[in-house]
């Protein structure tokens, strides 16, 4: 994770982001403080990044770098706005001894790519270029499942689609494309969709670890289905982050090493 402390909306490269609209980093930094204790509550590792002045989307870790088995595929950004990023999360990786390869192609890390217990699902269609799920497959040796996303305010896989266990989902159809809500439904009969009320507070951008999922309360619908199949949602706000397209899951980049998985 990396603290909001120079969080802002100065450029619009999403359709929530609405730079004249003011924003509150001190509020920011309160609501991600909180994400960040509460993981920590629930028994997981939580390292953080140091921010850096004149990136303001630095908090969204999850679009750093896709990490499957100590492996890290970094990001590579679709908008100049975001590329000073990629250095700052790769030293990081680096100094902690992990091995990163650079990708080819534009890869906007676990933004859209959500590796579950047997598969990576990939989105496509605003940021991530399709050549870079090849590019994650041939990498991690993992098959990659490649989902269209059609609707610019679900521009991340993350937006419209939670892993919530090994082989289990959440996911918001309308934010895909006729051909992948087949996929979808084939591949996950069973999955919890979400209504686009519940998406459009950002409820399918949660952090799960197979039990707790962390969600904004607003997504009213969801955490009574989540309750119902036996999950335990906990309720995250991060109303500031929202003016940028962004909420729990995009804070949260998981490295699922061998002791906190
Ligand atoms: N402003 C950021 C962007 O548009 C938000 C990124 C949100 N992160 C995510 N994992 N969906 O790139």
């Amino acid at each position: 994770m990396c603290p909001p402390s120079h969080f802002e909306v100065t450029y619009s490269i999403n359709p929530w982001m609405e730079p004249d609209k003011p924003t509150d980093a001190p509020l920011a930094t309160v609501q991600w403080e909180r994400l960040r204790a509460l993981l920590v509550t629930l028994g997981h590792r939580v390292d953080v990044v140091s921010p850096r002045p004149g990136l303001p989307d630095m908090v969204f870790a999850a679009n750093a770098a896709t990490v499957v088995d100590g492996r890290v595929l970094a990001a590579r950004y679709r908008y100049p706005q975001r590329s000073g990023e990629e250095p700052a999360y790769q030293a990081w990786f680096a100094e902690h001894g992990y091995p990163v390869l650079r990708p080819r192609y534009v890869n906007e890390g676990e933004g859209d790519m959500l590796p579950t217990g047997t598969r990576i699902l990939a989105g496509t269609g605003f940021r991530t270029d399709e050549r870079a799920h090849a590019e994650a497959a041939e990498y991690f040796g993992l098959p990659v499942v490649t989902l269209r996303l059609v609707d610019p305010y679900f521009y991340h896989l993350d937006t419209a689609l939670a892993v919530l266990g090994h082989d289990e989902i959440m996911y918001y159809p309308g934010a895909f494309s006729p051909e992948s809500q087949a996929v979808l439904r084939e591949l996950y009969p069973t999955a919890i969709q979400a209504g686009a009320a519940d998406a459009a507070v950002f409820g399918l951008n949660a952090i799960s670890d197979g039990r707790h999922v962390l969600l904004p309360q607003a997504a009213t619908h969801l955490t009574e289905r989540l309750r119902a199949a036996g999950f335990e949602p906990i309720d995250v706000d991060l109303s500031e982050l929202l003016k940028a397209g962004g909420s729990a899951k995009c804070c949260a980049l998981e490295l699922r090493d061998q002791e906190s998985s």
